[in-house]
């Protein structure tokens, strides 16, 4: 299971302490939204700035470009530190190549789905990746509710990966809350976004465990499994 705060939520005026406070709460990666005011109707940050947190932590960086050319972005984030890469498969055509250059850069290779768009936009490009991104919200802002109307597409990946053999990472992102996460991992995430849920909590610490005992009966494959006591019960 891996707990991935997204920047987008920290406070913009301190983003190095943002960062380092992620780390000692225990996050497991650090997700990070670049928007380009055309794919998603807002902007974020680039690569200059990635750079520049790198040397701050060691948290991975889990980068996911709400971008329509991210082609012109792949190198410059790699070189800004970035461990995995995600694209979105509403870019058609592009999808193909996009996830060939981002694993001939030697990064980890994500690919997004959007709420409104189906699962078999997706379903031949299984092999290819390490990540499978469901949307959980339409993307381009942060806080906004859990759309419960995904939680079949989290099955769905999930279904795949065991009937095809692939072993993908299932990450959710947008409105995963205390309240929402549980729903999530028994849908069949194991990686969990998390941006207001975290990051406006001021004991962040407090809160990704909390995140982690809420999800850990799952283990990520969607079947809660006994606790210890239970078992020796
Ligand atoms: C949505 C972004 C998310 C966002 C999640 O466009 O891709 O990563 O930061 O934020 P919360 O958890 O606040 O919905
Ligand atoms: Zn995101």
């Amino acid at each position: 299971m891996i707990i991935a705060p997204s920047l987008l939520a920290a406070d913009f005026g301190r983003l190095q302490s943002e960062v380092g406070r992620a780390e000692r709460a225990g996050a497991d990666w650090l997700h990070l939204d670049i928007m380009d005011g055309h794919f998603v109707p807002n902007i974020s940050f680039g690569p200059a700035l990635v750079r520049a947190l790198r040397p701050s932590t060691k948290l991975f960086f889990d980068v996911h470009l709400m971008c329509s050319r991210p082609e012109i972005l792949l190198e410059p984030f790699t070189k800004a530190g970035a461990g995995l890469i995600t694209i979105h498969s509403e870019l058609g055509d592009k999808v193909k190549p996009l996830l060939w250059k981002i694993r001939a850069l030697g990064c980890k290779v994500g690919l997004a789905v959007n709420p409104p768009t189906s699962m078999a936009q997706v379903q031949p490009f299984l092999g290819m990746i390490d990540l499978l991104l469901v949307m959980t919200v339409n993307p381009g802002f942060g806080g906004q509710s859990f759309i419960h109307e995904t939680l079949p597409k989290i099955q769905q990946a999930r279904a795949w990966r065991r009937e095809l053999g692939f072993s993908y990472q299932i990450e959710v992102d947008g409105g995963v809350t205390f309240d929402t996460v549980v729903d999530c991992a028994r849908a069949g995430a194991d990686t969990f976004v998390s941006g207001t849920g975290l990051f406006a909590q001021p004991n962040m610490k407090a809160a990704v465990k909390k995140m982690r005992l809420l999800v850990r009966p799952f283990d990520g494959s969607g079947t809660a499994k006994p606790s210890t006591k239970a078992v020796a019960a």
